[in-house]
């Protein structure tokens, strides 16, 4: 059911993840499926309804800063962090901390000894979450290695009459899924590239920031087996417009999404579908708009959705780090 987060919702919606039920909610990266973090029971019908592997671990949603510090344990040099990265808060960065383990059921942390954190950046999560008065463990609502939903209708989409409860709050404005990043190592570290960057966190950090994905470039083979799990992904093949020929178009209904206004060089047929993300090749636009043309390519009948790609620094690491493991090579 998609409901309007009125206040009376907002209270239904608290109640509910308070008994153990699930709750879809907005947030500015994607739609969140929401539980009770401190009930294996509740988090386990997360895993279970998405179909998500036990060993891939969930972000923790609370509304405030204080909030974090009963998750988790501290030494000086990571509530220094901690400390200085609360500026983005709310917003779309997850800190990686090791666990207080009585906080949280193991579930949330996959059986693991850290926890992944954040404060989300949407009134409707903030009041949620203020109204839950417990720690919301939330993955993006949809199945497990599909295309990350940016509006209600999406959630309803990806789960039909399983749906939970959704709470619409409008398009996600973000819409790629938060910048994910380690505190407790050595060097503060990238786990998973977002809106805010590597050069944004080490501005703010003062010190250096390593990543540990692997960062792609259109014409790079795939990636070893075990690493190219498909995430992300439309049911309809999609291929990087820089990795196909004139020739591979051939007799074939395609559709493209363009991140700019710009003419493209190579002298494809005309596709049966153009999406364009933004005029003016603006990667908050693209990221922004992604997801839903994805999806909405998806549901038509195409054998092939052709995307544009861009330079993976700045917010393009975020945009390809997705693409990268949503297209099909060769
Ligand atoms: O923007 C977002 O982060 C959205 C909204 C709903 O907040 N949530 C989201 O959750 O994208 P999910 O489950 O789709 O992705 C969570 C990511 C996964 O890559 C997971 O492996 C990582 O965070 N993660 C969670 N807990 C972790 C931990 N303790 N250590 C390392 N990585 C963790
Ligand atoms: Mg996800």
């Amino acid at each position: 059911m998609i409901v309007s987060p009125t206040r009376e919702a907002l209270i239904a919606g608290a109640q509910a993840l308070q008994q153990g039920r699930l709750v879809a909610f907005p947030t500015e990266t994607v739609y969140g499926l929401g539980a009770n973090a401190q009930s294996s029971e509740a988090v386990q019908s997360i895993y279970a309804i998405k179909g998500r592997p036990s060993t891939n671990p969930l972000i923790v949603h609370v509304p405030d800063v204080e909030a974090i510090y009963p998750l988790v344990t501290l030494t000086d040099a990571t509530e220094h962090r901690l400390l200085i990265l609360a500026r983005f808060w709310p917003g779309p960065l997850t800190v990686v901390l090791p666990a207080d383990c009585r906080a949280t059921a193991p579930e949330v942390r996959a059986g693991g000894t850290t926890v992944a954190c954040r404060i989300p950046n949407h009134p409707a999560a903030l009041d949620l979450l203020k109204a839950a008065q417990v720690p919301v463990a939330a993955p993006s609502a949809n199945r497990s290695n599909n295309v990350s939903p940016t509006t209600a209708a999406h959630v309803a989409e990806e789960f039909g009459n399983q749906s939970p409860l959704i709470l619409d709050g409008g398009s996600c404005t973000v819409g790629l899924e938060s910048t994910v990043l380690a505190i407790h190592t050595p060097r503060p570290t990238i786990l998973r590239p977002g809106f805010i960057t590597k050069e944004i966190l080490e501005e703010a950090l003062g010190e250096p920031v390593a990543c540990s994905y692997p960062s792609y470039s259109p014409g790079t083979p795939a990636l070893s087996p075990g690493m190219s799990s498909r995430h992300y992904s439309p049911r309809t093949t999609l291929k990087f417009r820089s990795d196909v020929t004139h020739q591979d178009l051939q007799g074939i209904r395609y559709g493209q999404i363009r991140f700019s206004g710009e003419a493209g060089s190579d002298p494809f047929p005309p596709p049966a579908q153009d999406c364009l993300l933004s005029p003016t090749g603006d990667l908050t636009d693209v990221a922004a708009r992604l997801y839903d043309a994805l999806r909405a390519l998806d549901q038509e009948p195409l054998d092939l959705i052709l995307i544009d790609s861009c330079e993976a620094t700045g917010l393009g690491s975020a945009v390809m780090d997705r693409l990268s493991r949503a297209v099909r090579r060769g």
